[in-house]
């Protein structure tokens, strides 16, 4: 059965980032957490939500492949703005039971392989990281992918028990990302000054070329409508 929409929603100007922020904060916190990657988009949510909350709940997947310029970030960030990071692993027993079985790089072999992959490091952890949340805040823009076109500004999660997901970037082009990070002097990943507009695990992500897609990078191997890694299932509509 579709969800209504969480009252006072109508009021407010979704291209409006503090508004929409505002909101979160007003009719969620503190069962309001904010994924972050440490990516461009995340960088400047964190900035965004520091200014509108005193003690924001912000988290983060370590799959144990990260880049190591997206620790060095999540460090400058967190000293700039005094936040806590609540930093998620994947279960020990099943990275072992994962790695012994099939190799450190069994993700290449196929697209069921990269997903099983995803599922321990990333899927599972989400779900332990939304325990106990009614909504949450991602850098998702529509722009990035042929699987983004339908993002909403705030959209039911079906997949996380019905609680709400706001992707308060949803319209912004990348331009206007790196307008807000460079206006605001937001320390940002290393990373996107070498040809990575999007950051993943290390061994997922190259750079692009120039003319290349956004997310060109992400996964490179495989078709863009297989480039999602289970964080983002789009199950529920609304009224
Ligand atoms: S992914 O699904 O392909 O990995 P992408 O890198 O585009 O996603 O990031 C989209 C949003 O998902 C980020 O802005 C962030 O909100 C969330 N996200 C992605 N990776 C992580 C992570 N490792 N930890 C926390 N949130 C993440
Ligand atoms: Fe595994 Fe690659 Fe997915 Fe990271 S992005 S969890 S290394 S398949």
């Amino acid at each position: 059965m579709p969800l209504a929409m969480p009252d006072g929603w109508d009021r407010v100007d979704s291209d409006d980032l503090s508004e929409v922020l505002g909101f979160a904060v007003r009719t969620f916190a503190p069962r309001l957490t904010l994924a972050s990657s440490f990516g461009l988009e995340d960088v400047a949510l964190i900035h965004a939500l520091s200014e509108c909350s005193d003690a924001p709940r912000i988290f983060a997947l370590d799959t144990g492949r990260l880049p190591e310029e997206t620790y060095d970030c999540a460090e400058r960030i967190t000293s700039r703005y005094g936040v806590r990071i609540d930093w998620y692993f994947p279960r020990t027993e099943a990275v072992e039971e994962l790695e012994r079985a099939k190799g450190l790089y069994s993700f290449r072999a196929s697209v069921e392989n990269r997903k099983e992959c995803c599922g321990i490091r990333k899927v599972e952890p989400l779900g332990r990281a939304l325990t106990d949340m009614d909504a949450w805040l991602t850098g998702q823009r529509r722009e990035q992918s042929v699987t983004r076109l339908a993002l909403n500004v705030l959209e039911p999660d079906g997949a996380h028990g019905g609680i709400w997901k706001f992707n308060p970037l949803a319209n912004w082009t990348l331009d206007d990302v790196w307008s807000y990070v460079k206006k605001y002097d937001i320390p940002y990943n290393r990373l996107h000054d070498q040809g990575y507009p999007s950051i993943g695990c290390s061994p997922c992500t190259r750079a692009i070329q120039p003319g290349e897609d956004q997310r060109a990078g992400r996964w490179w191997w495989e078709e863009p409508e297989h480039k999602e890694c289970g964080l983002h299932q789009r199950k529920e509509s609304v009224q």
